[in-house]
């Protein structure tokens, strides 16, 4: 089992396979413009798949795909089916951006992904294109339906707090969850690297909206089965469930059980940090497997115990955006 510093179980680790992606958030993206990774500046699917084997022999058990957006990766299906048979992990999710899941639901499923999680910030069609910079609103949501029913589930929608998140979309969310089985989690804004968009609504003001709204009161539920660090709660007789993230507002470092991989091989200890161990060199140097895990156990000693973003500590110096980080 590996245990960081402060003596956190380590199991669950985020892999980034590309940072390319086919939306272009303001939060995410800066509006600039991006350079990209060359392709042989990522990781091979084989290099990615000999972390997971080596991790999966100290404890990691739980493995998100993401991004950039990872179903525009070539080949990402072929992939989660190799990753699948690594008997050391039980669980194995994927964040999408969800304009292309319509299309790629059942072969994922088929292939042996577990769950995904989908970004939606608004279900205002013009909104959401402010926001992601594409008009692909009718396509994400598709994409949300099909992965239901494909049973990549719990299938969880991504809310990130900001000012195109209105009453309207958050009722039509929060009603989603009567007659689907789908979790609604809606996220602090983290303020990294102030990207054209302001937070909106917090949680106490949507808490309060929902529960005014007429559909009884939230009960909290802790049966949704996860790694992370929301809190659920349900409305009566509702199949799904409606979850909080908060980063900033309540920190849940103490509880923190992650590493993140990037695309181009950097170990990020925290999401927070700039601290990263390159694995690309020591694996492209013929680096043995022991080699490999002591810049793993590198990267726990370096892990954080906490984040300082709640202290006013503004984070626009970090050198990853989002998009290069997974989330
Ligand atoms: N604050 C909170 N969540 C964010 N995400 C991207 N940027 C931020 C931010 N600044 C979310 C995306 C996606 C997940 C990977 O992270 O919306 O759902
Ligand atoms: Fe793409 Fe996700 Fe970043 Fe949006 S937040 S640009 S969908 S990687």
């Amino acid at each position: 089992m590996m245990r960081d510093g402060y003596g956190r179980i380590i199991d669950y680790l985020r892999i980034s396979v590309t940072d390319r992606c086919n939306f272009r958030c303001v939060y995410c993206m800066p509006p600039e413009g991006v350079s990209l990774l060359a392709h042989d500046e990522i990781l091979s699917y084989e290099e990615i798949l000999r972390v997971v084997r080596l991790l999966g022999q100290h404890g990691v058990s739980k493995i998100r795909i993401t991004g950039g957006e990872p179903l525009v990766r070539k080949g990402i299906v072929e992939f989660i089916r190799n990753v699948r048979k690594i008997e050391s992990v039980k669980d194995l999710a994927m964040t999408t951006n969800g304009s292309l899941l319509s299309g790629m639901a059942d072969q994922l499923k088929a292939a042996g992904l577990d769950r995904v999680n989908v970004s939606v910030d608004t279900v205002n069609h013009e909104r959401f294109a402010d926001i992601t910079g594409r008009k692909h609103l009718t396509e994400v949501l598709a994409g949300i339906r099909r992965a239901v029913e494909a049973q990549l589930t719990p299938v969880k929608l991504n809310v990130v707090l900001t000012e195109a998140l209105w009453e309207d979309d958050l009722l039509y969310l929060v009603e989603q969850t009567y007659n689907s089985p789908i979790a609604v989690r809606f996220i602090e804004y983290m303020p990294i690297g102030r990207l054209g968009i302001k937070p909106g609504l917090d949680v106490a003001a949507i808490k309060n909206i929902i529960n005014k709204a007429g559909y009884g009161c939230l009960q909290e539920d802790d049966a949704v089965k996860g790694n992370g660090p929301a809190k659920y709660f349900r409305l009566p007789k509702a199949q799904g469930v409606i979850g909080f993230i908060t980063p900033i507002s309540e920190h849940f470092c103490p509880s923190c059980n992650r590493l993140r991989l990037t695309a181009d091989g950097k170990i990020k200890s925290c999401l927070l940090l700039n601290n990263e161990i390159d694995i690309k060199a020591c694996m492209r140097g013929g680096g043995s497997d022991i080699e490999l895990y002591e810049l793993f156990l590198k990267a726990l000693q370096e892990k954080p115990g906490r984040h300082r973003l709640s202290e006013g500590r503004e984070e626009d110096d970090l050198t990853r955006r989002m998009f290069q980080v997974g989330g």
